[in-house]
């Protein structure tokens, strides 16, 4: 596997190496410390394409200033053994200046250079809460998009707004790469992969699979509905209440939000019915059992079509 830092060694291998006319290439982006759920994008992109690249960057321009950038986990060499094992063709390892020249766009104190915002979208559910965030997502996925030009690029279901803020933005700027997204790889009792969960001690990792068991609750109503009946969003949110209570009183969660939107335009809904395309989804903050300074951020969802 090719292992490459600069985004003019990047368009040199794939202009000498993948043939777009005739040659398909796949593309995953992520911030490294990888998991089963990034490698089943990987494994995606192995199957449906001639090359398969890989990006690892931790960007920062998606991270606010009291957010875990400089905590985030680094395990560069782990994930190269990990890419290379799955058949990766090429990684690009891009440092800050090489994706930011002139300065990271977002930051308060460097008001410089382009950024790509989606409005609408990227504003409810995570867009709440951090504000900033996808546009730091649009604006580095644009960057290596530009950098990769890849046939497909792959995506999880776990960041559901994610996806559909970068599948609005490439529609919309006619961007030449084909999104897919992929399922949520969970581990064997539910929780969603996250490089995040690694903060968690095995206990709070364990009380962290009702997260997903809430969302479950609220799914199954849904799927038992008559043709044509309706839920409203306050008993999907009792279902899931329900669920969460002992975790809330014991200081274990606090619910960030939840949310019963429409899956494509992420609008908040009042009821739902069973044929109704649906996204419930969630952020809870786990406060750590051992470590009780450490509170970890986590995000799930399930998706109804
Ligand atoms: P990162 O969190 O590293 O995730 C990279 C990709 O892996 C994303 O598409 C994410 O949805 C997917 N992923 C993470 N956990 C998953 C799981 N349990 N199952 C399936 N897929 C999973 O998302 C980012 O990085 C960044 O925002 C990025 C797109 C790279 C832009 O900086």
């Amino acid at each position: 596997m090719k292992v490459l830092h600069g985004v003019d060694e990047v368009v040199q291998w794939r202009t000498t190496n993948v043939d777009r006319r005739f040659q398909s290439s796949g593309f995953v982006p992520t911030m490294g410390c990888l998991h089963e759920g990034h490698l089943s994008l990987i494994r995606a992109s192995k199957q449906e394409n001639d090359f398969t690249i890989a990006s690892i960057f931790v960007n920062p321009s998606q991270f606010a200033p009291t957010e875990d950038l400089d905590k985030y986990p680094r395990t560069l060499q782990n994930d190269l053994a990990m890419l290379e094992a799955e058949g990766v063709d090429m990684c690009f390892v891009p440092n800050v200046k090489e994706i930011y020249p002139q300065g990271i766009p977002l930051h308060v104190d460097e008001q410089r250079g382009p950024f790509v915002s989606v409005l609408g979208v990227s504003e409810q559910l995570e867009g709440r809460t951090r504000p900033n965030f996808f546009r730091g997502v649009a604006t580095v996925v644009t960057k290596l998009l530009n950098v990769v030009f890849p046939t497909n690029a792959y995506f999880g279901q776990k960041d559901f707004q994610q996806f559909t803020v970068l599948k609005v933005m490439t529609e919309e700027l006619f961007v030449n790469t084909k999104l897919t997204m992929m399922p949520i790889v969970r581990d064997s009792e539910g929780l969603a992969l996250s490089s995040r969960n690694r903060y968690l001690c095995a206990e709070s990792r364990r009380i962290s699979t009702a997260i997903y068991q809430g969302l479950e609750a609220a799914a199954s109503a849904v799927n038992a509905l008559d043709p044509g009946a309706h839920i409203s969003r306050e008993t999907l949110e009792n279902r899931i209440g329900k669920i969460w209570e002992p975790y809330v009183s014991s200081g274990d969660f606090e619910v960030d939000y939840v949310s019963v939107a429409h899956a494509r335009s992420l609008q908040e809904l009042d009821d739902v019915s069973r044929d109704a395309d649906v996204v419930i989804s969630c952020a809870v903050y786990v406060t750590d059992r051992e470590v009780k300074s450490t509170r970890v951020r986590l995000i799930d969802n399930v998706v109804l079509t």
